[in-house]
Order: structure tokens, then C-alpha cells, then sequence
């Protein structure tokens, strides 16, 4: 592995071996989250940086950390993101030791993750209720840290008089990774907050990391409604975070949950975006930029 320049007391270069992807692929050449890199021959981190889809990038030392002991690089590779995001999010909705969350997407990206990371912070007092598509309600359950998983493509059963959010019980968080301004990521025409409200206390706080286009107009104009959050990651100062993370994968708690993996070149970028668009992946989707040798 390749040193890595010290550029400023706290901006690195480092070697870059393999990167979870984005859904905004326009950033790609910009502030691209979810680096695995390299920076010191001895130095195994993770972390967000610069320019994610090339060799060398460019990356803040406040932005990584050690990368998780028990994770091969592509592994790591697809955690920053979606595990910064399920943090801040389940953070932000005051998960805690016996809370009950509930996460709308949760064989997906942010989805898998999030159940995890929501298990681990509300313990076994806790309780933890997926909702995803019918072909993934076994692979979401036998992940085996969900109370509850429920089938958003029979709405008239999630919603109807004998829900079985019902015997779910109050919940204290939705964490909402789906609602979008596409009428295809809503649920009878309505985003999840709004068609689920009816399952909510007056206490039930919702974090939404996509959100309907209203929401974002009404936050912009400062009008966010109580116990109802749009949150957008943030990647600065979250070496911290990133070690927690890390350490949560290394007893075990988050496992890393991998859709597929594609080569650095033209056409395993095309592909590996029409995958992540296609909103059907089953967790992250990974380029290996150095081909399946680890540097
Ligand atoms: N705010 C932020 O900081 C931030 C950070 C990361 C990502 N994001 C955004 O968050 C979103 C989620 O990202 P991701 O990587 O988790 O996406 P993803 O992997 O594409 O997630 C797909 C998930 O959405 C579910 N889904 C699709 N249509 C649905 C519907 N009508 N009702 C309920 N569930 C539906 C899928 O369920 P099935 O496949 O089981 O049907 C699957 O669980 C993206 O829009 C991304 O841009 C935001």
C-alpha cells in the first residue's frame, strides 16, 4: 500500500481501494462520501472524502477512522454513508434503550443498517419493526433483529383496521429512508409519516432522510412541523462516529449487508448506478477499484 501525503496538519492523501456508491451520482467527482482508504501503510481506515471514485483521494483526517477489524475493505467500503446517515438519523430521533422504531425501507441501503443500529441502541427491552416489499420480508427477517416486518405492498393490511402495527405497540421513531417526490416511493399516494400517522402519539418523532418536496420547502422556509425532521447526513467531524461504527460492526451488532460489487471501469460504473437508481438493491452497491486486490 501507498503512502499517502500529508498535504496540511490535517488533510491526507490516501489510497483508495474501494467505494460504496451514492445515489447522487453528480457528486461523484466532488465531496463523494464513502471511501475506503489507505493512510499510512500501517493504516487501514474508512471514511468519506474527495473524489471517492479514483485511486488517490483527497480526504479531511477528521473524516476517518480505523476501519473495522473484522471487515475486508469491500465490506467497509459500503458502511459510511448508509451508517452515518442510520446514526445521525436514530440519534436525532433519540433512539434509546427501549424505544420502539419503526424504519420504512428496510431491506435497503440505509434500511439494513438502520434495523440494526436501532437494535443495538434500544437493546433487547426495545422493540424494532421493519417495513420493505414482499420478495424481501424473509431475507429482512432472518436478519434477525426485526420485532416485527411488514409488507408495504399490501397496504390495505399495514394500514387497515387490523394492522400489525397495532400489536406492534406506540412507536417512538419512524426512520423513513423511502418517501420521495416520486409517487412510486409513497404509500397509497400519501409519504409514510403522513399514511402511518394514524400508529403515532402525540410523542412519535419522524426522521426522513429523502422526504416529500413540500417538506423541504416548508423546512426551507423554517416551518418544520414538530417531532418531524428532514435530515441530510453530515459528513464533517465524523471520525468519531465512524469509530463507533466500527466498533459496533466488531462485536457484531452491524454487519455489513452487500447488494453486489462492480469492477472500476465504464461499464461497471454504468452498471453498478443503474442498480443503486433501480431502488431494488439489497443493501450497498460497491466498486472495487482495485479489482479484488486488497492494497
Ligand atoms: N439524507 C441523507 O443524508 C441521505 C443519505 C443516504 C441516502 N439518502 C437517500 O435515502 C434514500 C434511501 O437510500 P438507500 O440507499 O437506502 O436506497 P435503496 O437501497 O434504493 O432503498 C430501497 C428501499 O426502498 C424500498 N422501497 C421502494 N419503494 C418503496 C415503497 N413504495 N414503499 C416502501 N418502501 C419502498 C425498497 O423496498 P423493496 O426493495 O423491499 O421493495 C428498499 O427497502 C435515497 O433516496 C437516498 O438518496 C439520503
Amino acid at each position: 500500500m501507498q503512502h499517502v501525503q500529508q498535504h496540511s496538519q490535517n488533510i491526507v492523501e490516501v489510497k483508495n481501494s474501494c467505494t460504496g456508491i451514492p445515489h447522487d451520482r453528480s457528486r461523484q467527482q466532488q465531496q463523494e462520501r464513502l471511501a475506503v482508504v489507505h493512510s499510512s501503510p500501517s493504516d487501514k481506515v474508512y471514511g468519506t472524502g474527495m473524489g471517492a471514485l479514483a485511486e488517490k483521494i483527497i480526504a479531511k483526517d477528521s473524516e476517518i477512522s480505523l476501519k473495522p477489524t473484522t471487515t475486508t475493505f469491500i465490506q467497509a467500503a459500503s458502511l459510511p454513508v448508509v451508517s452515518l446517515t442510520a446514526y445521525q438519523a436514530l440519534t436525532q430521533g433519540e433512539a434509546k434503550t427501549g424505544s420502539r422504531v419503526l424504519i420504512v425501507g428496510a431491506s435497503g441501503g440505509c434500511g439494513l443498517i438502520g434495523i440494526q443500529m436501532a437494535r443495538y441502541m434500544v437493546g433487547p427491552n426495545g422493540k424494532v419493526g421493519g417495513i420493505c416489499g414482499t420478495h424481501n420480508l424473509d431475507f429482512v427477517r432472518n436478519m434477525g433483529v426485526c420485532d416485527m416486518v411488514m409488507d408495504y405492498k399490501t397496504p390495505e393490511v399495514l394500514i387497515g383496521n387490523d394492522s400489525p402495527l397495532k400489536t406492534f405497540g406506540e412507536f417512538d421513531l419512524l426512520y423513513d429512508t423511502v418517501s420521495s417526490p416520486k409517487p412510486t416511493d409513497n404509500l397509497n399516494g400519501q409519504s409514510y409519516d403522513i399514511a402511518l400517522s394514524k400508529f403515532f402519539t402525540p410523542r412519535t418523532k419522524t426522521v426522513a432522510i429523502h422526504g416529500v418536496s413540500a417538506r423541504w420547502l416548508w423546512m426551507l422556509l423554517g416551518w418544520e412541523a414538530r417531532n418531524f425532521h428532514l435530515m441530510i447526513c453530515s459528513t464533517k467531524r465524523t471520525g468519531v462516529q465512524l469509530q463507533s461504527i466500527a466498533s459496533m460492526v466488531d462485536t457484531g451488532a452491524v454487519k455489513p449487508v452487500i447488494d453486489s460489487v462492480y469492477p472500476f471501469a465504464p461499464e461497471g460504473l454504468e452498471s453498478a448506478y443503474a442498480r443503486l437508481l433501480s431502488r431494488r438493491a439489497r443493501g450497498k452497491v460497491v466498486i472495487d477499484i482495485f479489482r479484488g486486490q486488497e492494497v
